[in-house]
């Protein structure tokens, strides 16, 4: 039976791992949290209980919600927090999404084992477009910390350098048996010979982008983002915190055995953990041996840019295009950077004693103290501009080795950028090698876009374009902007509402890399913010 209410109630849990037992915030004391299934077009209720400790919100990623900014979740954006010991009824509506989401807590670190996935089933009585799996299975990677992430978040704010690197990232909450006091735990696939298993990938980590495959057996993409693609067949992924892909594995090795799956970073910023998480698919009818360990995949180096974009470059959307691409009627230029900021203390871990900052052209933004979404409706003025992106973009060799030192420090605000309602817009997101070049998954709440090109250096408004694919674009909402490179997104602002812009990289998020793209209401009754619900939690 397929229910359409639900509740969360957040609360601290005890958990082990690496050796070492902590209390952690979990959903219904799980981690990850539960998997909520869905139908395509469903709407359903989730009320969230906050019995922990902590202010909370909690965002369905990737969920569109059709004029129903209300329940999308970023805190200061759209609502204003979950108070311990409060609740709020999130109404949560599908609309063309099918395929793998997932939800997160969307306030602070939180989201770090506050997050679980969505699996949305093609309309009851319908059935996948690829051939159908014998068996489905979550995959959510992660990363975890022996400490309290609150303290890892709020030690790393406070020094204003990077936060420290987790301890080890992991496969469904484990680390895997190459990490000490772990093997017991090992997340296992049991697979049988000649069956077929949808692997439905989440990378809830919070700071890297991650590489993943099986050894001896290669994965066919059938979808990402909430969106089926057109199939193809790699040995190895690329997965960006913020997206999901949905892939199909044959268990074809006549060879019965075990196999390990396994994920490292793909980064090419230091430092970060480049050690290996493992899980193990195992043929049934066939036991561990204590001795011998299972085969490792060969994964990408971790700064193989070109092994990353190889993959992305498969990712194709397999139907009509939702609507013409060849136009557009707003581009908007942004360059995401690492910046610093003046140390408020004697010296910051920074480079030259400064504090670590993050902008969109050159903006750092500033979250305010009540929701803009609040602002918006009721008309209540100073919460934020409407400057966004500001400057017209600046023409520098964004990525040449030295940049003017005035790029470095960002303007602190809160602008946003209103957007006319169905209008298209194009957004060039522009990376530069200004603290440090690298690649950003940079996503946008309330829609999915096509990304209709990318490339390394600087964005040519003349020639690039030229290249763009208009025709069969992979429609996501996370995307893996180049390392001093660009990648253009093109979507259709159908939808009104308030929705967060930001990069999905959790540390920079935290430094103020994102902005916010405010959809006006059409006119029709039908092209308007849905009225608010009763109850929004209150600052
Ligand atoms: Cu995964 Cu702002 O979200
Ligand atoms: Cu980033």
């Amino acid at each position: 039976a397929w229910r359409r209410h639900y509740k969360f109630f957040v609360k601290e849990a005890s958990y082990t791992r690496l050796c070492a037992t902590k209390n952690i915030l979990t959903v219904n004391g799980q981690f990850p949290g539960p998997t909520l299934y869905v139908h395509e077009g469903d709407t359903i209720y989730v009320k969230v209980h906050n019995n922990g400790r902590y202010n909370i919100t909690i965002h369905w990623h990737g969920v569109k919600q059709p004029r129903n900014p209300w329940s999308d979740g970023p805190v200061y954006i759209t609502q204003c927090p979950i108070q311990p010991g409060d609740s709020f009824n999130y109404k949560i509506i599908f609309s063309e999404e099918i395929g793998t989401l997932w939800w997160h807590a969307h306030s602070d670190w939180l989201r770090a084992t506050v997050h679980g996935a969505i699996i949305v089933y093609p309309k009851h009585g319908r059935s996948y477009r690829f051939p159908k799996p014998d068996q489905e299975v979550p995959i959510i990677f992660g990363e975890w910390w022996k400490e309290d992430v609150r303290e890892v978040l709020r030690e790393f704010v406070a020094s204003g350098g990077g936060p420290r690197n987790s301890d080890a990232y992991t496969i469904n909450g484990q680390p895997g048996d190459l990490y000490p006091c772990s093997s017991q735990d090992t997340f296992m696939l049991n697979v049988q010979y000649e069956k077929r298993y949808l692997l439905r990938m989440v990378n809830a980590a919070m700071n890297e982008i991650l590489f993943f495959a099986i050894a001896n057996h290669s994965l066919t993409v059938v979808g990402a983002d909430g969106s089926y693609t057109k199939p193809f067949t790699k040995d190895y992924v690329i997965i960006a915190p913020g997206q999901t892909l949905d892939c199909l594995l044959e268990a074809n090795q006549k060879v019965r055995g075990s196999y390990y799956m396994a994920t490292r970073a793909y980064s090419t910023a230091l430092p970060f953990d480049n050690t290996t998480t493992t899980a193990i698919l195992n043929y049934d009818g066939y036991s561990l041996p204590t001795t011998t360990s299972p085969l490792l995949p060969s994964l990408p180096f971790y700064n193989d840019t070109t092994a990353a974009f190889d993959f992305l470059g498969n990712l194709r959307y397999p139907d009509p295009l939702l609507f013409p691409l060849n136009k557009y009627d707003t581009r908007i230029i942004s360059t995401i950077s690492v910046n610093t900021l003046p140390c408020a203390n004697a010296s910051c871990a920074g480079p030259n004693g400064n504090r670590l900052a993050a902008s969109m052209n050159n903006i750092s933004f500033v979250s305010p103290f009540i929701d803009i979404l609040e602002a918006y409706y009721y008309h209540i003025n100073g919460v934020f501009g409407t400057q966004f992106p500001r400057v017209p973009p600046l023409f520098f060799n964004f990525t040449s080795t030295n940049l003017p030192t005035i790029l470095l420090t960002p303007k602190r605000a809160t602008e946003v950028r209103v957007i006319r309602y169905n209008s298209t817009i194009e957004v060039v997101f522009q990376g530069t090698n200004l603290v440090a070049g690298l690649d950003h998954p940079m996503h946008l709440h309330g829609f999915n876009f096509y990304v209709v090109g990318w490339g390394f250096g600087n964005f040519d408004k003349k020639k690039d374009p030229k290249n763009y694919n208009l025709v069969d674009p992979p429609y996501r909402n996370t995307v893996i902007v180049p390392i001093n490179g660009w990648a253009a997104i093109r979507f259709k602002a159908h939808n009104p509402g308030v929705w967060f812009l930001h990069c999905h990289l959790e540390r920079h998020l935290t430094w103020g890399m994102e902005t916010v793209f405010i959809v006006k209401d059409g006119k029709k009754a039908q092209e308007r913010i849905l009225p608010p619900p009763r109850h929004m939690p209150r600052c």
